[in-house]
């Protein structure tokens, strides 16, 4: 049974009605650049996650890029994140002028280690990017904390965890500004790119309204350079309408993500760890496996797909090496680069096609361990 890493199409075949209606409602309303329907979506955005500002822009790396020039970032600064990420974080902090310090993560929850954070603070230090990864959340408290603690921004990168709980707050609303993505795949997705900032500081947001439209004042008049980054009202409109579907969607994910821990736990693979302090949305179903390459051959073969985010840490990317990191600086990140596989875990995914994957990488396992023993 084939079963692809994801399956986008799934997502809207029951809401496809309501998205037609509301894609025909942005036809029918003027201005179609930041009209009614990026209100509307931002409104509702803001309603589910008890913050009083929501800032519907182009990407989540424009989420990024913008809420750290609205902090006011720039020239001389340096801004910790992890190395085990996605590019854009240390890409929009290079775009400003800033230096990014990386730290290495947790080996279990892939997020940022706390005293990798402590260590890389220094009198330069301006903010954190918090990034929760594959769909769960950072320990905000301790962040937080020592954040305080230097007088340094607190920003959240939930490109990954939209819809996760930390108690009965959500993943965005703690820091000084939550940045999402909607990139296709992620829990809320667009069809196309899309992001928003989420924040509860009345002048940050003040900022990024005028950031993301060119630099302009309510007044009409441009005070500073700021760009194009709207965002867009068709995927405003599809979005509202996939919203209301988060919740689900969500938990079917945790659903197979259950089903996996299940049929894997009596293998040596690491499997997805989180703990009592939030939820897991698993954006990615995230394992670790000794013999990484050669369990994706063998899937691949049998057309299970899988992903490996990331095969290499951020220190060690050409576009970084100016910044003088090496092998070795990072071991734990370096370490799971070699170690990680991602595998299908998609709302609509059928018990079957789990089933199958597993029981394909049992295969596998089994395999080698008769060979191992030949
Ligand atoms: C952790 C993280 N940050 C930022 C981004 C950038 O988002 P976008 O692709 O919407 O620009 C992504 C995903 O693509 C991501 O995974």
């Amino acid at each position: 049974m084939k079963v692809p890493f994801v399956n986008l199409r799934l997502q809207h075949e029951d809401i496809m009605d309501k998205i037609h209606l509301a894609i025909d409602q942005v036809f029918e309303e003027d201005p179609y650049v930041l009209g009614p329907a990026v209100a509307r979506f931002e409104k509702a955005a803001a309603k589910m996650l008890g913050a009083p500002h929501v800032v519907g822009v182009n990407s989540g790396t424009d989420a990024l890029l913008l809420s750290l020039k609205a902090l006011g970032i720039g020239p001389g600064d340096e801004v910790v994140l992890p190395t085990f990420t996605f590019m854009s974080v240390a890409e929009v902090i290079v775009r400003l002028g800033a230096r990014p310090v990386f730290v290495d993560v947790d080996p279990l929850t892939y997020n940022m280690a706390i005293d990798s954070v402590t260590q890389a603070v220094t009198p330069k230090t301006r903010a954190i990017v918090a990034v929760h990864m594959f769909g769960y959340g950072c320990d905000m408290a301790q962040l937080l904390q020592l954040a305080n603690a230097h007088g340094i921004f607190l920003i959240e990168d939930v490109a990954q965890a939209m819809g996760a709980r930390i108690g009965n707050k959500y993943l965005g609303t703690m820091g000084i500004a939550g940045c999402f993505s909607f990139y296709p795949t992620k829990n809320l997705g667009a069809v196309g790119d899309a992001g928003m900032v989420v924040t509860h500081n009345d002048g940050v947001a003040d900022r990024l309204r005028q950031l993301r439209d060119h630099g302009r004042a309510p007044d009409g008049s441009f005070p500073e350079i700021g760009f194009n980054s709207r965002l867009d009202p068709l995927q405003a409109a599809i979005l509202k309408i996939k919203l209301d579907e988060l919740e689900e969607s969500i938990a079917d994910r945790v659903e197979n993500a259950r089903f996996y821990d299940s049929l894997l736990a009596e293998t040596d693979l690491v499997l997805p760890e989180f703990f009592d302090r939030g939820e897991h949305t698993y954006n990615y179903y995230t394992i670790q496996a000794e013999e990484r390459d050669a369990l994706r051959n063998f899937l691949t073969e049998r057309e299970i797909g899988t992903a490996v985010y990331y095969p290499r840490p951020l220190h060690l990317e050409p576009s970084m090496s100016y910044l003088g990191y090496k092998e070795g600086d990072f071991p734990v990140a370096e370490l799971l680069c070699s170690r990680v596989l991602s595998l299908p875990v998609f709302p609509g995914m059928k018990r079957k096609e789990v089933e199958e994957v597993a029981l394909s990488i049992h295969e596998f396992l089994a395999m080698r361990a008769a060979q191992a023993t030949q």
